[in-house]
């Protein structure tokens, strides 16, 4: 099974990146947590797990990666950082893949407890679910959801 992981705009700068919002914990420390967990899990299955994660500042890197990922990975994990409010391509791109490839969406932040800008979700309903609030635990627990979710169909 390969899940890719896709970060949106600035999410590089986890770790210094206002670190009253979104702690300390860098996204390298985020991707390592996930791949023990993807570990765990593939020997949980008896099944490999391939793990690619990616970041990109710019929507259309992020449009391509998705539109590519039938036949290259079997769900998404994406946090699509600011662009989740703003962007009807990436729903747009999400939508078109959802049947081979299903998506989870993290948000580090719990969105709906800060600024009503924040509150919409564009990209959510490509998504077959959302986890938020609960930092760079969220990505591991969208990870374990995902694999849930292809393992049982
Ligand atoms: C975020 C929440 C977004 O509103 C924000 O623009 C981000 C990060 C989160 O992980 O909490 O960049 O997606």
């Amino acid at each position: 099974m390969n899940i890719l992981v896709l970060n949106g705009p600035n999410l590089q700068l986890l770790g210094t990146r206002e670190p009253e919002l979104y702690g300390v914990e860098t996204l390298e420390s985020i991707r390592t947590r996930m791949e023990e967990r993807a570990g765990e899990l593939a020997e949980q299955l008896d099944e490999p797990i391939g793990l690619e994660f990616r970041q990109s500042n710019h929507e259309g890197d992020l449009v391509d990666w998705i539109g590519a990922a039938p036949g290259q990975a079997d769900g998404l994990v994406i946090n699509p950082a600011a662009y989740t409010h703003t962007s009807l391509a990436l729903a747009d791109a999400l939508k078109a893949v959802a049947d081979r490839v299903p998506a989870v969406e993290v948000h580090l932040t719990s969105i709906q407890a800060r600024e009503p800008v924040r509150h919409a979700s564009l990209t959510a309903p490509a998504c077959i679910g959302q986890i938020a609030g609960f930092g760079g635990l969220g990505y591991v627990l969208a990870l374990e959801a995902l694999v849930d979710a292809l393992s049982s169909t």
